[in-house]
């Protein structure tokens, strides 16, 4: 059984240590007794090590927005693999929309980020997903198996279920609504077949495939319900701890609900 996720990421939001406080406090608080799922919050890198401090031994896990794609070097500005496993960084975000948009991320450099990230024992939270003009064009899954071959190239079958895909249409981020449930549904299914034509079903099965994309309470629900979504990835909804709360509570609740754990 693939464990459900909830995790934000706070992008370039929450930005100074008093920003931090307010909000993480509030958060370990509210999901204290959550067990069930898998939490992490992830802030900009030089407040890793503040919000480590807070989360301490919680249930939460923390992580990164980016990584350098080498770990030692003359790389002026990048922010290296070891220092984050320092940090006790657990998920490291990897090809979000915004970091291929404006900072000329390609597929080839997610993937030496993603071998790097696992060769440090850290977990790839690996984003993917098709613009606007590419669903427009009829060319979207086109380019989502794209960017899902080139996160696995190379990578060692023991490994493939230690990434983690977050399916997020570039047209749904920041937006008022995400792309409704069964279309996501449809995507994940098709990303884990993809992954399943390279590795086998079995391992396919294993990968948790995660959605974001302006997801808010009203369509969590809906989201989480489905057979191929195993989380959710929040962005402004859950830049308020009660946000963020409301949504863990709602998918632990779920799981409780269907699991019976
Ligand atoms: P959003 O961000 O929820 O604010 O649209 C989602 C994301 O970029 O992961």
């Amino acid at each position: 059984m693939r464990k459900k996720i909830v995790g934000s990421s706070w992008k370039m939001h929450i930005n100074t240590k008093s920003e931090v406080d307010t909000l993480a406090t509030e958060i370990v608080e509210g999901v204290k007794n959550i067990h069930n799922i898998d939490m992490f919050l992830i802030p900009s890198f030089p407040l890793i090590d503040h919000l480590a401090n807070i989360l301490g031994n919680s249930n939460i896990a923390w992580g990164a927005q980016n990584m350098a794609f080498v770990d030692y070097g003359a790389y002026t500005g990048e922010v290296p693999a070891p220092t984050l496993a320092e940090l006790g960084c657990t998920f490291i975000e990897l090809g979000h929309a915004e970091r291929r948009a404006n900072f000329n991320e390609t597929d080839h450099y997610v993937n030496k980020k993603v071998k790097l990230c696992l060769n440090y024992k850290m977990t790839p939270l690996v984003c993917v997903g098709e613009t606007k003009a590419e669903k427009d064009d009829g060319v979207g899954k086109v380019r989502v198996k794209t960017q899902v071959l080139w996160t696995l190239n190379g990578i060692r079958f023991e490994d493939v279920d230690k990434i983690i895909f977050a399916y997020e249409p570039v047209w749904a981020i920041g937006q008022t609504e995400g792309a409704n449930a069964d279309y996501v549904e449809d995507m994940h299914q098709f990303i884990r077949d993809v992954i399943a034509s390279e590795v086998g079903n079995d391992i396919a099965q294993a990968v948790r495939i995660i959605y974001g994309g302006s997801v808010k309470l009203e369509s969590a629900f809906e989201l989480i319900s489905k057979k191929n979504i195993d989380g959710l990835f929040t962005g402004r909804f859950a830049l308020t701890a009660k946000n963020y709360i409301a949504i863990a509570a709602l998918v632990s609740k779920h799981v409780q609900e269907k699991e019976g754990n």
